[in-house]
């Protein structure tokens, strides 16, 4: 395989600190060297905590760092473009959280970055490298459920702090670029097209200004997706893919517990109370670890990244075309 590629944090994130740093510690294939902070007490802190070798007081210390391969950016949405651009222009890959920026005009200078310094550069979208998925994928694209005429979904969660990330409206709060962005870039990815037009109707909150209800229609060449995302209402997950021959519901489709089973129910519409239905159970996964292991392939040279910065884009034209049907109360063609 090949040495291990050395990762450097940009910032002790919430999900950094929790999930990204763990599932890389639990790979073979990449170590995390390094981790900064706005403030050097705090990177020591999650450093000792972690494991992690060096701490640096600012983000231009990690990205200047020689023995650093690849930055993970976890920083509010208004900072992945122009921190990962830094960290390209250094000769960093990067793997960055999702959304991949604000708006789809914002992650042309990402690409431009990745291109002129051949760097590996990926969003960090974790669910599309987990196997539970890629068998989704693949059962659609075998025909399993016939003809896929609709996906369904739901995310939501409770979380109203004013000092959340997500509750800064020009820091891309709001909970369509943070959640309704996982419905998109599934819907996309097993319809295997991009959507033709949108419409959304998006309710406000009054103080902060973001996004807190959203339900949001997309027409496909083939089908409709349909979804509604919250961040003021109770945690809840759903997300289905209907054809013409069965249905598949994915059981807590973003987030499972990483140490138990999770579960697919492929149900053939034989009776309404699941007569007949098949439960596919998938071992236990870390998928943050999934998430890293096939970033480091791709750096190895062994395959794309799993959410291209094309594809990452492709999702930010849906969802700039989301906001502006918001605005307009028409439907909105998605910018090709
Ligand atoms: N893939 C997933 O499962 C998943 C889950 C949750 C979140 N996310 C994504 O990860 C990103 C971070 O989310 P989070 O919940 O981890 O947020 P968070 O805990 O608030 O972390 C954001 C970090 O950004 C740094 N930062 C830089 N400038 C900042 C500013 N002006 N205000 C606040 N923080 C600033 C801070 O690090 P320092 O103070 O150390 O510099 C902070 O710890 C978001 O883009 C989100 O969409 C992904």
């Amino acid at each position: 395989m090949g040495k291990p590629l050395r990762w450097g944090i940009l910032g002790a994130a919430n999900i950094a600190i929790r999930q990204v740093i763990p599932g890389i510690q639990k790979g073979a294939s990449g170590t995390v060297v390094a981790i900064a902070s706005r403030t050097g007490v705090k990177a020591e802190q999650a450093a000792r905590d972690l494991g992690i070798p060096r701490a640096h007081g600012s983000y231009e210390a990690l990205i200047e760092d020689a023995e650093v391969d690849a930055i993970y950016n976890p920083l509010p949405n208004h900072l992945h473009v122009p921190w990962s651009v830094k960290a390209a222009d250094a000769g960093k890959h990067v793997l960055c959280e999702k959304p991949i920026g604000l708006n789809a005009q914002e992650v042309l200078e990402l690409i431009d970055a990745r291109d002129r310094n051949k760097v590996v550069v990926g969003e960090a979208f974790m669910v599309r490298a987990q196997p539970r998925w890629l068998a989704v994928k693949r059962l659609v694209a075998e025909g399993r459920i016939g003809e896929v005429g609709l996906i369904v979904g739901h995310f939501s969660y409770n979380r109203r702090d004013p000092n959340d990330v997500r509750s800064h409206l020009e820091w891309g709060g709001g909970a369509l670029l943070d959640v309704g962005s996982y419905p998109i870039t599934l819907s996309r990815w097993l319809f295997g097209e991009e959507p033709t037009e949108v419409v959304a109707l998006i309710e406000r909150d009054p103080e902060f200004g973001i996004d807190r209800l959203t339900s949001a229609i997309l027409r496909f060449p083939r089908g409709q997706a349909s979804f509604t995302c919250a961040g003021q209402l109770v945690l809840h997950q759903r997300f289905q893919v209907l054809g013409s021959r069965g249905r598949i519901e994915v059981e807590v489709p973003y987030n499972p517990p990483a140490d138990k089973p999770s579960r697919l129910v492929i149900d053939e519409g034989k009776g309404l109370a699941l007569e007949g239905a098949e439960v596919m159970e998938f071992p236990a996964v870390n998928q943050y670890a999934v998430q890293a292991e096939a970033f480091a392939a791709a750096v190895r040279g062994e395959g794309e990244v799993p959410v291209t910065l094309e594809d990452a884009m492709a999702n930010m034209r849906v969802i700039d075309a989301l906001f502006r049907s918001s605005e307009t109360r028409q439907w909105e063609r998605v910018a090709r």
